[in-house]
């Protein structure tokens, strides 16, 4: 007989309760200590995903998050299929989102999708019959903030809640998900843009809702003093509509440079989702400071609690 699992979406943090990403994470880093031994591929004591197909769609380009979640259910004991949107009907606009949403229930045991739509994301979730998680879209990144997340407690070995956080860049779909978790996790936000570059007021509104430790800067330095850790994102997000070389011009007093992380504590990391445009300089990123590549690794160790979780088996 099949067991039947309550299953839960992974779109937004905001909407998921602090209980559930604590258990996310703190999966994680059981899973992550009981892979020392193990090799790429083999897969984690008990297959706790064995016979689980995740299926993947890219509508926008990716590296990690595509490797990541390959590696995750294979590690779990289940397996993907990666889609790309223009191979489907649906990406040619022969088959409604409904009909390509059935098949994907009946095919697969849950979908992973990287969207240039948020409203996509909400169409696919309600026409859905197994999990979806959001690979990022406009307005969001969680599958990377909470990996990020799990990065910073495990170098600075204390809660977030603990360490003063700074991003200093445009307010894109990283920094969103980095509020939400600044709100779920209590820790304060220090985001140094251009004035013109805030998040949209729909955030702030729920950030104030919220009551959280947030604080704008014009200044790259007054954002960056004594932080624990400094986050960038390229200033052109993929498919931002933009005049570029304008844009670039208004970020061009918020590069981490050398200088500014003298601002910062003296044991401040650097943490960036990648990949990188001329948002950082070289001597940062190759500094001691850069923990990129660890930060990048993560992300297949948290996204294996996170299909736990979606597949309902995190108790
Ligand atoms: N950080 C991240 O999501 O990378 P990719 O765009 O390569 O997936
Ligand atoms: N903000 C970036 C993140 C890439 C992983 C983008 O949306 O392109």
């Amino acid at each position: 007989m099949f067991e039947i699992l309550p299953m839960n979406h992974f779109i937004n943090l905001k909407d998921i309760s602090k209980n559930d990403l604590n258990k996310i994470l703190l999966d994680a880093k059981k899973r992550k200590k009981l892979r020392k031994k193990l090799s790429t591929l083999e897969v984690d004591k008990g297959t706790p995903l064995k016979g689980k197909l995740l299926i993947q769609m890219f509508e926008k380009s990716s590296l990690r998050t595509r490797l990541s979640f390959y590696l995750a259910i294979k590690q779990l004991g289940g397996g993907t299929l990666t889609l790309r949107s223009n191979e489907l009907h649906l990406g040619e606009g022969g088959e409604s989102l409904e009909d390509t949403a059935k098949i994907l229930s009946t095919y697969g045991d849950g979908f992973m999708l990287r969207t240039d739509s948020d409203q996509k994301v909400e169409n696919f979730k309600k026409n859905l019959k197994i999990p979806i998680i959001n690979g990022l879209s406009p307005s969001s990144h969680p599958t990377q903030i909470l990996s990020d997340i799990f990065t910073i407690e495990e170098i600075k070995k204390t809660q977030i809640s603990n360490l003063k956080i700074c991003w200093i860049g445009d307010s894109n779909n990283v920094l969103n998900s980095l509020i939400a978790a600044s709100v779920k996790f209590d820790f304060e936000l220090n985001i140094g843009c251009p004035k013109n570059y805030r998040p949209k007021k729909k955030i702030l509104d729920w950030v104030k809702k919220n009551k959280n430790k947030i604080y704008f800067f014009n200044e790259a330095k007054k954002a960056a003093r004594n932080a624990d850790v400094i986050f960038s994102d390229k200033v052109i997000s993929l498919n931002d509509k933009v005049n570029k070389k304008k844009k670039l011009s208004h970020f061009k007093n918020f590069k981490i440079t050398q200088k500014l992380m003298k601002y910062a504590k003296k044991d401040c990391i650097f943490l960036h989702c990648l990949p990188r445009g001329s948002e950082v300089e070289e001597k940062v990123f190759f500094s001691r400071h850069s923990k990129v590549w660890q930060q990048a690794l993560n992300r297949v160790h948290v996204q294996k609690s996170i299909l736990m979780y979606c597949f309902g088996k995190l108790r």
